[in-house]
């Protein structure tokens, strides 16, 4: 097999790295991706930093062993202790995480503070610590842990009134503030983008970090020359630790309920495999 033609391995603590997955096909439809959701161990976001990094290491480690030729960490959270771990350890794989978004919530701001909503980890770790750093001056940037927000997710609530007291709980004391934008910094919140917008207001601007992850998987292998130009060997297999009917179910329903807003079907070229 041609390096090009060589699976692309994406990863998440469950099934919120599908939220970049939908823009990694649209955006790359003849891409052969592989999905792994670490349900069994979710969430991540409340683990120790070694303990994630274990984890996030072990399935990057399975990803070689099936040959991907890059891989995308769709975790802020795994991104945020084990990216920099990992390109260390494989200097000639490209090693794509995902980061929250503050750099597009900064650039369209208006006078108004940004939420960034995100698991405790990602919140206290250095990646998020430095980009606190570059763009913290400009604005008022409130950083808001949310470390029950992926079970949700993860138990295919989306909606309702436990989630949205939740939510309620969370906002509550940024009631007096002008609020701009938030900034979904852990992947499973796009799912709930339109509870998040119910509870802060139509007025905010919600921001997510997936199509910027996808653009930057694209330049990464256009730039090691191992993007896939030949139409027809695009595919999606999911897997998940959990391993169980309901999670797959799930996974599949949020990858093509979400992405049918971007897939034509008569565009849609993918041999979608049930695995
Ligand atoms: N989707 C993961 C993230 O982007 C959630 C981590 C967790 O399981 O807590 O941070």
């Amino acid at each position: 097999m041609k390096d090009e033609e060589k699976p692309i391995g994406v990863l998440d603590s469950g099934i919120g790295g599908i939220s970049v997955l939908r823009e990694l096909i649209s955006l790359l439809p003849y891409e052969r991706f592989y999905y792994f959701g670490d349900s069994a161990h979710a969430p991540y976001g409340t683990k120790t930093a070694e303990e994630v990094r274990n984890l996030t290491a072990a399935i990057v480690n399975d990803f070689l062993k099936k040959g991907v030729k890059a891989i995308v960490i769709a975790c802020n959270t795994a991104t945020s202790v084990a990216a920099d771990y990992l390109r260390k350890k494989y200097v000639n794989l490209p090693i794509i995480g995902i980061e929250p978004a503050l750099k597009p919530a900064v650039m369209q701001n208006n006078g108004g503070s940004i939420i960034v909503m995100a698991t405790p980890m990602t919140l206290r770790e250095k990646k998020f610590a430095d980009l606190m750093e570059c763009y913290g001056s400009e604005v008022e940037i409130i950083s808001m842990p949310c470390d029950k927000l992926v079970s949700f997710v993860e138990a295919g609530i989306m909606n309702g009134p436990c989630l949205q007291a939740y939510l309620e709980e969370k906002f509550a004391p940024f009631r007096d503030r002008k609020i701009d934008a938030v900034v979904l910094g852990c992947t499973h919140y796009p799912f709930l983008k339109e509870s998040i917008q119910e509870t802060a207001g139509k007025q905010v601007a919600i921001i997510d970090g997936s199509l910027g992850t996808a653009r930057e998987v694209k330049r990464q292998l256009e730039a090691a020359n191992l993007l896939n130009r030949n139409p027809g060997k695009g595919g999606i297999e999911i897997s998940n630790s959990l391993n169980s009917e309901k999670i797959r179910c799930l996974s599949w329903k949020l990858l093509l309920n979400k992405s049918n807003i971007y897939l034509k079907k008569e565009l849609f070229p993918y041999k979608i495999e049930y695995k």
